[in-house]
C-alpha cells in the first residue's frame, strides 16, 4: 500500500465534501468521467487535496492509487495549494528569446518568491513557468489565471500585480 493510500483512508466529516457530492453527483459516478471531475474539482479548491482524491476514489468505486495517478499525470492538476492568481510565464524557445528571463526574475522580485517557493504566504499569487503557451507570435507571453497577455515586459507585469493586489484590498 502507498503511502498515500495509508494516510488518506481516516473518515472526515461529510459537510466537508458536499461540492465533491454534487460534482460526483453531476458526473453519474462514473469512473471514466475522472477526468473532468478531477477538472471540477480542481477548480472548486485551485487544487487536489489528498482527502478530496481519496474521497473521489470512494464515490467512484475505484482504488485510490487510480485516481492519484491520473492526478499525479497530467501537469495541469495541482497537488499543492495555489494562489488565488496563477500567473504563468512562458520559457518556451520564442519567449526565452524575447526575454522572459527578466520578467521572470522581476516578478518573483516583486512578489519576494523564488523557483523554490513559488506561493505567497498570503495565497495570492502563484508563479510558475511553462514549456510553451501556444502563442509565440506573442512572445513573450504571461498568462494570469485565463487571461493571456502578450509582448509583455518586466514592468508591465508588475504593474498588473500592482494592480491585482489594489484591487483585491480594495474587495
Ligand atoms: S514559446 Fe512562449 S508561447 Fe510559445
Amino acid at each position: 500500500m502507498t503511502t498515500f493510500e495509508q494516510d488518506t483512508m481516516q473518515p472526515t466529516p461529510a459537510r466537508q465534501f458536499e461540492k465533491v457530492c454534487a460534482i460526483l453527483e453531476q458526473n453519474e459516478n462514473k469512473p471514466q468521467r475522472l477526468i473532468p471531475i478531477l477538472q471540477a474539482v480542481q477548480e472548486e479548491y485551485r487544487y487536489l487535496p489528498e482527502d478530496v482524491l481519496a474521497f473521489v476514489a470512494t464515490g467512484l468505486d475505484v482504488p485510490p492509487a487510480r485516481v492519484y495517478g491520473v492526478a499525479t499525470f497530467y501537469s495541469h492538476f495541482a497537488l499543492e495549494p495555489k494562489g488565488k492568481y496563477c500567473i504563468r510565464l512562458c520559457d518556451g524557445t520564442a519567449c526565452h528569446v524575447k526575454r522572459s528571463i527578466p520578467i521572470l526574475e522581476a516578478v518573483y522580485r516583486r512578489l519576494g518568491l523564488s523557483s523554490k517557493r513559488n506561493t505567497t504566504a498570503d495565497m495570492l499569487f502563484t508563479v510558475e513557468t511553462v514549456a510553451c503557451l501556444g502563442a509565440c507570435g506573442l512572445a513573450p507571453v504571461v498568462v494570469i489565471n485565463e487571461d493571456v497577455h502578450g509582448q509583455v515586459t518586466p514592468e508591465a507585469v508588475v504593474k498588473m500585480i500592482d494592480e491585482i493586489e489594489e484591487r483585491e484590498k480594495a474587495s
